[in-house]
């Protein structure tokens, strides 16, 4: 299998980045920072989270984010919803794409969502038929796909099923998640060779977190066989709240960096994509994340 000739980039800083920095930017500056990366060729862009703002307080302002940005023509803002609650919060917000969220291992799942994996897809059925109904498209996402910060190992074959579950439930598109940023290339290229033996690769998206920086490795590795759609966050945003100190999401600027290099398509205007990464670093109060948008930025 050859590299795909295009590729999609999820970017996912505005929620999974912003939703583990410690300093909150303010609604105004997260509406800034979408409406900056709509301009720069971005075809995804994960925009918020509709969860329990007592779980995840940094996103308790969904309704006023996804309110506030301007949406471009042929962007889609997806945002994760946990059950039918945020589902309904999303639907009133203006929410035309929607992701929900579970995982690999019980533990995790248990700790992240207060459901066992079965419960958190029981939660998802009605949510997947009102989205159909309505004409919104869900994303599905398994975390700890190559380890867990409670279990440990997590059996491949358990991937495996929650994906296909996620997929035959109806959701357009699985992205596998390395949500602590444990995985290793070789391990990384297993993982999703399992899972697209069940469910088709088209359908399929890669997210890693860069925590032993490994995450550009392990993206390399799973292009080799053919993905085509990249979650990452500009600036490498966020953090891991299993390991103190530690990266967030791959940096966009540095996915694109290598695609391009790879002579593969994005659509991205890397410059400007660098320039918004340091104009959220500043906020942030602290050095981009990534190494590409250091580079430019001299
Ligand atoms: P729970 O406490 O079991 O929920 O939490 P509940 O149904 O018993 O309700 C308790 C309270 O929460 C009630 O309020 C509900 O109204 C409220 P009260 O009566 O006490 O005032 N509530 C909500 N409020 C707003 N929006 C909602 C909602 N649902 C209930 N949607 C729940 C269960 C799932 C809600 C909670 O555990 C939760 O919100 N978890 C979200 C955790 C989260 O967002 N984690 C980060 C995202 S996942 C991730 O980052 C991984 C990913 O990046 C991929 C990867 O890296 O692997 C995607
Ligand atoms: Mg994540």
């Amino acid at each position: 299998m050859g590299f795909p000739a295009d590729v999609r980039i999820v970017e996912v800083g505005p929620r999974d980045g912003l939703q583990n920095e410690k300093i909150d930017i303010g609604t105004a500056h997260k509406i800034e920072l979408i409406d900056r990366l709509s301009k720069t060729g971005l075809r995804s862009i994960e925009a918020t989270a509709f969860v329990s703002p007592k779980w995840v307080p940094q996103m308790a302002d969904a309704a006023e984010v996804l309110a506030g940005i301007t949406r471009a023509p042929g962007i889609s803002y997806p945002v994760l919803v946990p059950n039918e609650q945020g589902y309904e919060r999303a639907r009133a917000a203006g929410a035309a794409e929607v992701a929900v969220f579970t995982a690999a291992s019980e533990a995790f799942n248990l700790k992240n969502t207060n459901a066992t994996v079965a419960q958190s897809l029981d939660r998802f059925r009605p949510v997947l038929e009102r989205a159909h109904a309505d004409g919104v498209r869900v994303r599905g996402y398994v975390s700890t796909v190559l380890g867990c910060p409670y279990q440990g190992e997590v059996p491949l074959a358990d991937v495996v099923r929650v994906a296909r579950e996620l997929h035959a439930m109806g959701c357009y598109e699985i992205s596998l998640g390395d949500t602590i940023g444990i995985g290793t290339p070789v391990k990384a290229r297993a993982m999703l060779q399992a899972v697209a033996a069940e469910v088709p690769m088209a359908a399929l998206a890669i997210h890693f977190h860069d925590t032993y920086g490994q995450a550009l490795a392990n993206v390399l590795a799973c292009l080799e066989e053919g993905v085509a759609v990249v979650d990452s966050a500009v600036s490498g945003a966020g953090g891991c709240p299993y390991a103190k100190g530690a990266s967030g999401n791959v940096a966009s600027e540095d996915v694109v960096y290598m695609l391009h290099g790879l002579g593969i398509r994005t659509g991205i205007d890397l410059p400007l994509l660098a320039e918004t990464g340091r104009w959220l670093a500043a906020l942030l109060g602290r050095d981009t994340g990534s190494k590409v948008g250091k580079a430019l930025g001299a």
